[in-house]
């Protein structure tokens, strides 16, 4: 969270304990992913674009200011629907006063793409947890068009930035799977004359690209030899749009799990984008055994979206295969949850990336697992569970370490846990799932503060 969010709150912890009959239907708030995507790409259509179903989000506030500290027009009416004004690719203005990211990744990795092809010069920074995330996948290749960095530590946050005058146009074969930095590269040739290439190993999220074409920006994706190559050429036009984001899925899967391990429940989720570069968790949810229903395709934005049944299922232990990771990489903590119910003892391959989200993730999962009685270990960054399908004895206080994804699966687990489960902070949530709470004591949740 950015300091005036700091300043208006106090972390607030939460018992856990034991639900069953959990029921009801819950409507999903929009992916983060798509938000900040949104917002960035209609800031820099010519005209107003209409945003509903905007993710209201820390995350998604730190985006909003930053883009209005570069010369954006934003604003939401009583409905909460949000109203950009685009200034154009290329007409971003110097801010007056450094941009902060809080907690988010995706809108400081983003957002220094957008500014390295522009003669901006200003700082980045962030909180504590985003502090310690390397930045240096994101800014190497955004040096090659012309920009200039100091990195503290020559890693991370707080970064000095001088965006290029003249960019020149990048080929790039992406060194690691990730979205941020093929949409950081994405956002730097918008304002880069000529032809930006990039080369994926392995395909990661595809919003950016889906989203491109949904504003009207030609873009060409094609693979060769097993690997997938999008180019397109900077400089052109984006219209605006009138787009409904879609509910997200990774927020999705918190009442998914709880719904199939939660004794004699059965509830309904509405509104959730599944998409082959983001549905992963949904596919080992599927090989476990879970009892999942998909109901009312719909297309939003481009993405598919449908509503989820699920009842309380017996579970299988799970062997996922690294090459799933980057179409969950968020999922992996609830994930855990799911196999730490499920009959076998489940193994989740290639989890170094793990390690750098909002907390080391791959450590997070484990000691929630332990501390809580789940026999778990690491070995060469796979994570092995021993499942027992009667539920943890629960009992321990989670260190959550600002980190939103470890506070939701914590709850979760409590929820199947013989002795209650206390979070120590869940403000954090607030980055990405602000209603968490709310809609999980609706379905049936036993939470209190
Ligand atoms: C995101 C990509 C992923 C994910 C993050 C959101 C995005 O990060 O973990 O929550 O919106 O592009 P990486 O691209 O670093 O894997």
């Amino acid at each position: 969270m950015n300091q005036d969010q700091k300043n208006n709150m106090s972390s607030s912890s939460l018992f856990s304990s034991k639900s069953s009959y959990l029921s009801g239907e819950i409507f999903i708030p929009g992916d983060k992913s798509i938000s900040h995507r949104c917002i960035i790409l209609s800031s820099l259509a010519i005209g107003e674009s209409k945003i509903t179903g905007l993710l209201k989000s820390f995350d998604i506030n730190c985006t909003i200011n930053s883009m209005k500290s570069l010369g954006s027009y934003i604003d939401f009416n009583s409905s909460n629907e949000c109203f950009i004004n685009g200034i154009g690719i290329g007409s971003l203005k110097q801010p007056n006063a450094p941009l902060d990211f809080g907690n988010s990744g995706t809108a400081a990795r983003l957002i220094l793409g957008l500014v390295s092809t522009h003669p901006i010069e200003t700082r980045f920074i962030g909180d504590d947890s985003l502090s310690q995330r390397p930045m240096r996948r994101v800014t190497d290749p955004l040096v090659d068009f012309g920009a200039n960095f100091n990195l503290r530590n020559s890693e991370f946050l707080p970064i000095e930035v001088k965006g290029a005058e003249y960019p020149i146009p990048i080929t790039h074969e992406m060194k690691v799977a990730s979205a941020q930095v093929k949409s950081a590269i994405m956002f730097a040739g918008l304002n880069t004359p000529g032809i930006t290439t990039i080369i994926e190993k392995e395909k990661t999220r595809n919003h950016t690209e889906t989203l491109f074409k949904y504003y009207g920006y030609k873009i060409n994706i094609e693979e060769k030899d097993g690997k997938n190559f999008i180019s397109f050429e900077g400089q052109k036009a984006l219209n605006p749009v009138n787009i409904k984001v879609p509910g997200d899925p990774s927020s999705a899967a918190y009442p998914v799990v709880a719904g199939l391990i939660c004794k004699d429940s059965s509830i309904k989720v509405k509104n959730v984008l599944l998409n082959p570069t983001r549905d992963g968790l949904y596919k080992c949810l599927d090989e476990m055994g879970a009892n999942i229903r998909y109901s009312n395709k719909k297309i939003e934005a481009g993405e598919i979206t449908y509503d989820i049944d699920v009842s309380s299922s017996t579970l299988s232990a799970i062997d996922v295969p690294a090459n799933r990771a980057p179409t969950m990489i968020d999922d992996y903590p609830i994930l855990a949850i799911a196999a730490s119910m499920a009959n076998g003892t489940s193994i989740f391959r290639g989890l170094s990336e793990l390690k750098v989200k909002e907390s080391d993730r791959l450590l997070g999962i484990y000691k929630i697992l332990n501390k809580n009685g789940i026999d778990t270990s690491i070995e060469d960054n796979n994570l092995i569970i021993k499942g027992n399908a009667k539920g943890p004895k629960g009992g321990a206080i989670i260190k959550t370490n600002l980190d939103h994804r470890i506070a939701m699966s914590s709850i979760i687990l409590g929820m199947v846990s013989d002795k209650p489960i206390e979070v120590d902070d869940t403000e954090t949530i607030k980055t990405s799932f602000p209603e968490f709470i709310e809609l999980m004591k609706k379905l049936g949740a036993k939470l209190t503060v």
